[in-house]
C-alpha cells in the first residue's frame, strides 16, 4: 500500500495575526516546521523514486514545500483554501463585527452550505475537489499533499470515510502529518505532531 501524506501549510504571517485568506509568506514558526517537514519526507520516503509533492497556488503551501527537493511539485488550484470572499483578509472578530448576521446566523446555522458573498461554501470546496481525488486515487507512488484547513477537511473526510456534516468542523493541526495508508482491508491512519 502506498501513503498519501496530508499536512497544512507551516504557520503563514495572516495565521499570527488571526486573518482568514489572504497570501502571505510563513511565519518564524512555519519556516521551522518546512524544514522539519522536510527532513521527514526525506526519511519517510527515502527509496520513493516515483513519489510527488503536490500544494495548491498560493504561497504558504509552496513555501512550506520549498526546502523538499528531489520530488517533482505540482501546483493545484483545486488545493487553495476556501474562498471567503468578502471575509478575505479579516479576523474572525471583525467578521462578527461587520457582519453580524452572516457570522453568527447564517454560518454557524449551516457551516457546511454557508456560502461567503462573493466566495465559496464547504460544499463548493467538495465539489472542486473531484478531479484531484480521481487522481489520488490513481496514483501508485506516495503523494504529499500540501494544503489549507478547509480542503483538507474535505479531502481526510473522503479517505477517512467521514461524514459529510462533520467536514467543515474535522481538526486538522498546523504542523501535523497525516498519514493515509490505503491497504485491501481498508484504510488506516497515522499522525506526526513534528512541532506545537
Ligand atoms: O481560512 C479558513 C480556515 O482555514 C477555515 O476555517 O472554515 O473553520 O472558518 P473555518
Amino acid at each position: 500500500p502506498r501513503p498519501i501524506l496530508l499536512t497544512r501549510h507551516g504557520e503563514s504571517k495572516d495565521n499570527v495575526r488571526g486573518r482568514i485568506g489572504g497570501d502571505t509568506a510563513l511565519s518564524d514558526a512555519g519556516e521551522i516546521y518546512a524544514k522539519k517537514l522536510t527532513n521527514f519526507i526525506e526519511k519517510r520516503l527515502k527509496s520513493e523514486r516515483a513519489a510527488s509533492i503536490w500544494t495548491s497556488t498560493l504561497q504558504r503551501t509552496i513555501l512550506t514545500a520549498s526546502p523538499i527537493v528531489g520530488f517533482p511539485k505540482i501546483q493545484w488550484r483545486a488545493l487553495d483554501e476556501i474562498n471567503s470572499g468578502v471575509c478575505d483578509g479579516m479576523t474572525y472578530e471583525e467578521i462578527k463585527k461587520n457582519m453580524p448576521e452572516e457570522y453568527d446566523r447564517a454560518r454557524k446555522k449551516d457551516k457546511l452550505r454557508y456560502r461567503y458573498p462573493r466566495g465559496e461554501s464547504y460544499l463548493d470546496v467538495i465539489q472542486r475537489l473531484e478531479p484531484v481525488i480521481i487522481e489520488l486515487e490513481r496514483q501508485r507512488a506516495p503523494v504529499v499533499v500540501i494544503s489549507h484547513q478547509a480542503v483538507l477537511r474535505a479531502l481526510y473526510a473522503y479517505f477517512a470515510d467521514r461524514p459529510l456534516k462533520e467536514i467543515p468542523h474535522i481538526e486538522v493541526p498546523l504542523h501535523t502529518i497525516i498519514e493515509i495508508q490505503m491497504g485491501v482491508t481498508g484504510v488506516q491512519e497515522k499522525r506526526y505532531k513534528l512541532m506545537d
